[in-house]
């Protein structure tokens, strides 16, 4: 099996979800991450796998992420299993209140990237996924990492 992870990162916490989630898959999967900038059409060729994530900026993905999305053609996702991931801030740490209650309106990167995903003709394999930085720069908050592991381990027994 052929596995992807394509990411964004600002300070570099989405990077190590990413890692994280490569390192999760058994070694049955080869499995390379890519950062957004270096990801094109081409590296979708004879994939198995493919796995994006950014950090939730304004309530969505980054637009190195969307416009990553929006250039994989119609249908090339077909016969390729795929699922979502962002990092984002609990709302217990987003100050002033009314921000924090948009927050929880508007969502986060991950529910549109799988959707996305999803478009383009892939099999979603886990539900969206969002892991949790301190404040809004990170670190990561305890135990993301694992739960990372977890999240595309319990996705590949799907
Ligand atoms: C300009 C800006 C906008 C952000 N918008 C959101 C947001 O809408 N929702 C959220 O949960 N976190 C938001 N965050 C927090 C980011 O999600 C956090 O910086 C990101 O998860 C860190 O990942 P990275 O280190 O890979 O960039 C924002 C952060 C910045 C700096």
């Amino acid at each position: 099996m052929k596995a992807l992870v394509v990411y964004d990162s600002f300070f570099g916490n989405t990077k190590q979800v990413a890692l994280a989630i490569r390192d999760g898959l058994t070694s049955e999967e080869s499995c390379e991450t890519l950062h957004v900038s270096d990801a094109t059409p081409k590296h979708l060729k004879g994939l198995d796998i493919l796995i994006v994530g950014s950090p939730t900026r304004a309530f969505r993905p980054t637009k190195p992420i969307t416009d990553f999305l929006n250039s994989i053609p119609r249908d090339g996702l077909k016969g390729i299993k795929v699922a979502a991931f962002d990092t984002r801030m609990s709302t217990a740490d987003v100050r002033p209140r009314f921000l924090s209650t948009m927050v929880g309106l508007f969502g986060y990167a991950a529910k549109p990237i799988a959707d996305r995903l999803a478009k383009k003709g892939g099999t979603l394999i886990a539900q969206p996924e969002g892991f949790f930085v301190k404040g809004s720069e990170g670190p990561l908050k305890d135990n993301e990492l694992e739960r990372a592991s977890a999240w595309v381990k319990s996705a590949m027994k799907a």
